[in-house]
């Protein structure tokens, strides 16, 4: 029989914003109350006031373990109890190999995988002593196929999911549950905001290049309906959009087909970096 999903108490990490602020938009209309933890103090602060007296505001940063750990102390101290910890917050990193630094892979490794640890660290000691509890990761369909120009993303996105179905496997046996959300392109400031954006982007916007891929985006309110539903079933992965199933699927069930739209979409970005050189030598 399938156990009522009636969380009181949940954390939400990069929650000012996007995906993680219709998480917990989605956690308050279920009755939780709700954490709404960001590195942008303003932006949690107004997050929170929006989501209504159930929700309240955290100043946090995901990369820093000590600040992870105190956070979820306080919460699990203060209402006795934490339902649902979602390790959401996450930064996009673009660009080729060759136009990438040490810079991209120290950024994408600290917030996207070692904030991600960082939580799923913090909330299964607390969850392991209740025997109970929900962790939800949010990965990417970047986590299920390899994306092309974008390694550190796809390389901390596949590792999220990794981590998340095999702690599922070690939790279940102590009651505690495990999910890993995996959207594709979903409209939020995430992607007019890739981190130090090599110049071939031309500026730090994806939208035009990943339109290409997927022409119309998810909402984070789609997404994040997705993803609570996903919860409520318990469900391992949660891919969202028909993008993200189609290719998922694919890569399974038709390796190399998938293989081949995978290489059409590196061959691609390069071609869009010729082009944009070629266009800013004739400037
Ligand atoms: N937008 C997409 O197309 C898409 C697709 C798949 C997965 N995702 C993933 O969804 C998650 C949320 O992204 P979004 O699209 O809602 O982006 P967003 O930019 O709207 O929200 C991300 C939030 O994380 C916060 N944040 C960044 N670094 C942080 C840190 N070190 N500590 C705490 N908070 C931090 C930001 O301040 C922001 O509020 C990310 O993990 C992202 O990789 C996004």
């Amino acid at each position: 029989m399938r156990k009522a999903f009636e969380p009181k108490v949940s954390i939400v990490t990069g929650a000012a914003s996007g995906i993680g602020r219709a998480i917990a938009a989605e956690l308050v209309a279920r009755g939780s109350r709700v954490v709404v933890a960001d590195l942008d103090a303003d932006g949690a602060t107004r997050a929170a006031a929006e989501l209504g007296p159930l929700a309240s505001a955290a100043t946090l940063d995901v990369a820093d373990a000590a600040a992870v750990t105190a956070l979820v102390q306080r919460v699990t101290a203060e209402h006795g109890r934490l339902d649902v910890m979602v390790n959401n917050a996450g930064i996009a990193i673009g660009g080729l190999l060759e136009e990438l630094d040490e810079r991209h892979w120290d950024k994408a490794l600290a917030v996207n995988l070692r904030g991600v640890i960082n939580g799923v660290t913090a909330a299964y000691e607390v969850m392991r002593a209740q025997g109970s509890g929900h962790i939800l990761n949010t990965a990417s369909l970047a986590g299920l196929i390899p994306a092309p120009a974008m390694l550190p993303y796809t390389t901390t996105k596949h590792a999220v999911v990794g981590l998340s179905t095999a702690l599922r496997a070690e939790a279940a046996s102590q009651g505690v549950r495990v999910s890993v959300l995996c959207p594709g392109f979903v409209d939020t400031p995430l992607l007019d905001d890739v981190y130090a954006a090599p110049a071939s982007f031309g500026g730090s916007s994806v939208r035009a290049r990943v339109r290409l891929l997927q022409p119309r985006f998810l909402t984070p309110e789609q997404t994040a309906k997705r993803a609570v539903d996903g919860l409520a079933a318990n469900k391992a992965v949660i891919p969202v959009g028909f993008l993200a199933h189609l290719t998922w699927r694919t890569l399974r069930y038709a390796p190399p087909v998938a293989r081949a739209m995978i290489q059409g979409q590196a061959t691609g970005h390069r071609r869009l970096n010729e082009r944009a050189a070629r266009r800013a030598a004739s400037r």
